[in-house]
């Protein structure tokens, strides 16, 4: 596809600059949620099993090129430990004679982990000098960080250029996942994007009518393209000034074959709070008063029919307001078809984006679909049909 693999290289006597995103989410300084620091294990493992000594790079946070103690990866380490189960040497720094030292001392099988290499304001940069730095410090540069591979910065980009470079295990299953879903996909293919606003979302939707054969909109998207129609949402979340975006998306649709889907009834509210109290309306009929919370059931027995008829989904955002119950229903249900599906054969279905993977989990659907990206952004910018620098980076 372009890209070299791990096995591609020889690791044995080498010591191997694996770019990871571990920036996971942490309260009180203790990680909350270790999926991606879980996620990069096979790497790690492959690197050490054929002799490498493989030494983590990877940014914390926002710290804009400054320290910033709280942003230190040291508060990641013990998880790392546990996840990898072996001994993890901290380097004070991710260049320069801390990581050096950092990795002198470890001993086989044992994993460096170098500090924030966003500390440095050369990393968002990009600047050849710290990608220098850091390639000066091993053999090899294994890039298994699709999450941030959206950012052109220097253990991202630039260190690509300066050695040897190959994706990981990681990076690998994202790459292929996506390719399926959306490079050359079994069809009918069907998209799911949800989520508040389409004006996050325009670049998203433009490509994808062009690329899939259903498009099926839901959240407060779909009440704008509902206005766009000329159906009465009252006091739904909806941008009223993207009526003719919605409608130019309709029509390019329209144009390229792909089937928009909206809703046919939804739950209406008084109130955006847990149980209040609610009804289902057909969907031209939203009480003045009210607003639109979620989908209703006439909705998700069509959007079933629809995937049913698919053999690839791709899903990014919630069809409702899925953190407040009941209106979490219809993704629910419909993410629940999906996992069915996929259980069964029929289906390749991958989802990503923050929320998505967390609305997924909620309904139990998750552990089902083909392949749950680790990605926020980056799968977004994927999604646009954007070129993503790591990825790139591994080509040239
Ligand atoms: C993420 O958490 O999505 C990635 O680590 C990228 O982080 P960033 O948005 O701060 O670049
Ligand atoms: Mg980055």
């Amino acid at each position: 596809m372009g890209w070299k693999t791990l096995d591609d290289v020889a690791l044995a006597g080498k010591t191997v600059l694996v770019r990871v995103d571990i920036n996971v989410p942490m309260e009180a300084g203790r990680v909350t949620d270790a999926t991606r620091i879980e996620k990069i294990v096979p790497t790690v493992e492959d690197i050490i099993a054929r002799g490498g000594k493989a030494v983590l790079l990877a940014h914390f946070d926002r710290p804009k090129g400054k320290v910033v103690p709280e942003m230190s990866l040291r508060h990641v380490v013990p998880a790392l430990q546990t996840a990898l189960g072996r001994k993890v040497v901290f380097g004070e720094d991710c260049v320069g004679a801390p990581a050096q030292a950092a990795i002198a001392a470890a001993a086989t099988g044992d994993v460096v982990l170098l500090e924030n290499t966003r500390f440095h304001a050369g990393e968002e940069k990009n600047d050849p000098a710290l990608a220098a730095g850091l390639a000066a410090l091993g053999d090899i540069y294994v890039n298994d960080a699709f999450s941030a591979a959206h950012r052109a910065h220097a253990s991202t980009a630039g260190i690509a250029g300066l050695l040897p470079a190959a994706a990981g295990r990681l990076m690998e299953a994202e790459l292929r996942a996506l390719e399926a879903a959306l490079g050359s996909p079994a069809r009918p293919v069907v998209a799911v994007v949800g989520g508040a606003k389409v004006s996050t979302k325009l670049d998203l939707l433009g490509n994808l009518v062009t690329k899939v054969d259903h498009l099926v909109i839901g959240g407060g998207m779909a009440n704008t393209f509902l206005v766009a129609q000329g159906v009465e949402v009252g006091k739904s979340l909806a941008e009223r000034d993207m009526a003719d975006t919605a409608r130019e998306i309709m029509a390019k649709a329209k144009a390229a074959g792909c089937t928009i889907h909206l809703p046919v009834d939804v739950v209406v509210a008084r109130e955006f709070k847990a149980d209040a109290a609610n009804e289902t309306v057909d969907v031209g009929a939203c009480p003045a008063d009210a607003m639109i919370l979620d989908a209703g059931p006439a909705t998700v027995a069509r959007l079933v029919t629809v995937f049913e008829g698919a053999k690839t989904l791709i899903w990014n955002g919630p069809l409702g307001a899925f953190e407040i119950k009941p209106f979490d229903a219809a993704t629910n249900a419909a993410a629940q078809a999906v996992a069915r599906l996929t259980r069964a054969g029929a289906l390749v279905s991958v989802a990503g984006g923050g929320d998505t993977v967390a609305a997924l989990n909620a309904a139990g659907a998750a552990a089902d679909f083909t392949f749950i990206s680790t990605a926020g952004g980056a799968f977004l910018e994927w999604m646009e049909g954007k070129e993503l620098p790591g990825v790139s980076a591994l080509m040239a």
